[in-house]
């Protein structure tokens, strides 16, 4: 017969979760669920070049990076029906949100990875996104944090491993400091910029798109009270290592 205290050596973590303050056990239950969703992969091997099959059509295909809860790539999917939409983010609890949500509201157009985005051009091949949306993702304002600016040249050199060309590039912060380093990466490496709108809610007509509101948005970390909106795509030419412009714009941002 099982004693009581055999279930103390058990693997299953249920006893623990009993220990845990509620809001960890929620997140446990959370990482449990989203491994039974059939719209989220976590670390998932082989996916590059088959993210189409995945889907089962050949709708284009959009990237939410730090997609958080996910407002953009399911607000996206509900405004585009004709197109593909994956949230990327690293915990799996907010991804959660999202999952959960398109599994309720029946959208089948959007996925979500849980991954680092370091490694994005190991999950999809050349060519395979038409776009990418960068929502509020963390400023890293520090000087010596620069580098893990999902802006910096050292992303968008993975970027453009996997975008097709003139894809477009969308970032939405509430960080002046963040929007400024943006503009500087466009000039210096010579990107295309296509949109720069540096208070989106004081514009009466924007696009659908940008009315998205998403959990960072409404915090106002930055408190700026204000939105910013960069829209850009990469040029033709592989943005090189060129040690020169990255000199450059590390000093620039030494000086601001
Ligand atoms: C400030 S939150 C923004 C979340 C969401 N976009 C929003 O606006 O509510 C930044 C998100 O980026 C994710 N993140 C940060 N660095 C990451 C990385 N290197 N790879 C994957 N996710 C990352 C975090 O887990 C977090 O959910």
């Amino acid at each position: 017969m099982r004693k009581p205290a055999d279930d103390f050596c058990q693997t299953d973590t249920s006893w623990y979760a009993l220990l845990l303050p509620p809001m960890a056990q929620k997140k446990l239950k959370r990482f449990a669920e989203i491994k039974t969703f059939s719209n989220v992969l976590e670390y998932p091997e082989n996916m590059a070049g088959n993210w189409n099959a995945f889907f089962r059509n050949d709708k284009p295909i959009t990237l939410e990076l730090a997609c958080g809860k996910g407002e953009y790539a399911t607000g996206l999917a509900q405004l585009y029906p004709q197109k593909n939409f994956i949230g990327i983010d690293i915990k799996g609890n907010r991804i959660w949100a999202g999952a959960k949500f398109s599994i309720n509201n029946n959208l089948t157009n959007v996925a979500f990875l849980r991954t680092q985005i370091e490694k994005i051009d190991t999950y999809f091949a050349a060519n395979e996104v038409k776009e990418i949306w960068i929502t509020f993702p963390d400023p890293q304002l520090r000087i010596s944090k620069a580098k893990k600016r999902l802006v910096h040249p050292r992303f968008l050199r993975l970027y453009q491993k996997i975008l097709q060309p003139h894809g477009k590039i969308h970032l939405k912060t509430d960080s002046p400091g963040l929007y400024n380093f943006t503009k500087t990466v466009i000039k210096l490496y010579d990107l295309i910029l296509i949109a720069d709108i540096d208070d989106v809610h004081k514009n009466k007509n924007i696009p659908q798109e940008l009315s998205i509101k998403t959990h960072y948005e409404n915090l106002d970390i930055a408190e700026s009270k204000k939105v910013f909106y960069v829209c850009f795509s990469l040029p033709e030419k592989i943005i090189d290592a060129d040690e020169r412009l990255d000199h450059i714009l590390k000093s620039s941002n030494e000086k601001q």
